[in-house]
């Protein structure tokens, strides 16, 4: 069955549409990578902070048609896609990291991402508990639930997989959300009505809450936006002030928790080193599969992560704005601000959203 690219973004896909489709699969040609390959070689400064390059000087050449065409997938479509072909085996970790964060300035303004933070994300296993109330999973080798990550669209680029394990799971909120209408019409108005919280897992700024509320769907401007974090919706539980979920609040969680995991709507995957996933969070819930590393150092499982505000976004609903801060189209918006946001990442943020002429409003 091929679906249009408004399609995906209005029904949101099943596990077989991506099986026998392209559509989502994007790659760098040989020429491009060789030009990456260069680029990355030429710019990257061992030593230099992240802020300190000048992204203005830069010129992605071949690499932004398919980069563009990546996101537009990525934001308008079915909200998940791979791009195939980032230099690995040339470059050194930190050019790779490099890279990915260069890609992620062409996208939008890459946005904070816990406790300590960081605007280019290691995600590998540094012996954190996932599921302490402070526990965050990329720094974790355990299962991950499923849920969304904190700002519209989430870059994972694969340095070195794991010895085993570590498979990547993603579903379309946008068809969970359409199944459960067909299924359980009797609680779809409770959905739209109910706030659902969420723990901060003790990554709070100052002038934030412990959790935040959400709705775990909204419609806005004639699209539907998801949202789910398993985790931080328990622990949430723990936290005094948080309302206790309701009799209904549970069953809509253990109805829409089911349909996530069917083999009808869950994909599967294995990211290779090279591999670029992006992820649209209001359209995708994801997860992972615990893994086992090599022993060698070297080797051990590595991914490079952004969140990122994208040019030229929607409007979000009304209830993401507390966690979000800004709904508005093509804002800077999301991320977690954390315990280290500091007028260094003022000025970033607002530095790289004037040369996008994205809105910022802090
Ligand atoms: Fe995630």
């Amino acid at each position: 069955m091929t679906q249009s690219i408004y399609q995906r973004r209005q029904e949101g896909w099943l596990s077989e549409n991506l099986k026998h489709s392209n559509h989502w699969r994007f790659s760098f040609d040989q020429a491009t990578q060789n030009f990456l390959t260069d680029f990355a070689k030429k710019y990257h400064r061992p030593d230099a902070e992240l802020f300190s390059y000048e992204f203005s000087e830069w010129d992605l050449g071949p690499a932004i048609e398919v980069i563009d065409q990546a996101v537009e997938e990525t934001m308008l479509g079915g909200g998940l896609v791979i791009l195939e072909g980032l230099p690995r085996r040339e470059l050194t970790e930190d050019q790779f990291g490099f890279l990915n964060w260069v890609i992620g300035l062409h996208i939008g303004v890459p946005r904070p991402q816990g406790k300590s933070t960081q605007y280019l994300a290691k995600v590998q296993d540094i012996g954190t508990n996932y599921r302490a109330a402070s526990g965050r999973g990329f720094s974790s080798n355990e299962k991950l639930t499923f849920h969304t990550d904190g700002a519209d669209i989430s870059t994972l680029g694969c340095f070195n997989t794991a010895k085993s394990g570590g498979m990547s799971m993603i579903t379309s909120s946008t068809a969970v959300w359409r199944q459960f209408e067909r299924e359980h019409p009797e609680l779809t108005n409770a959905v739209e009505e109910h706030l659902f919280y969420f723990s901060r897992q003790q990554e709070e700024a100052p002038d934030e809450r412990p959790y935040y509320g959400q709705k775990l769907f909204e419609e806005c401007d004639g699209l539907i936006f998801g949202k789910w974090n398993s985790n931080r919706l328990r622990t949430a539980q723990d936290i005094n002030d948080v309302p206790k979920l309701t009799e209904t609040q549970n069953k809509i969680l253990n109805y829409m928790g089911e349909i996530i995991q069917r083999s009808t709507h869950l994909y599967t995957m294995y990211l290779k080193p090279g591999d670029l996933q992006i992820m649209n969070n209001n359209t995708v819930f994801h997860s992972r599969t615990a893994y086992e590393d090599y022993a060698d150092a070297d080797k051990k499982r590595l991914l490079y992560r952004l969140w990122i505000a994208p040019k030229k976004s929607p409007r979000l609903p009304q209830s993401w704005n507390e966690f979000y801060g800004e709904i508005g189209a093509n804002m800077v918006r999301g991320g977690i601000k954390g315990h280290h946001f500091d007028e260094q990442c003022k000025k970033f943020d607002d530095d790289h959203a004037r040369k996008l002429q994205m809105s910022f409003d802090n």
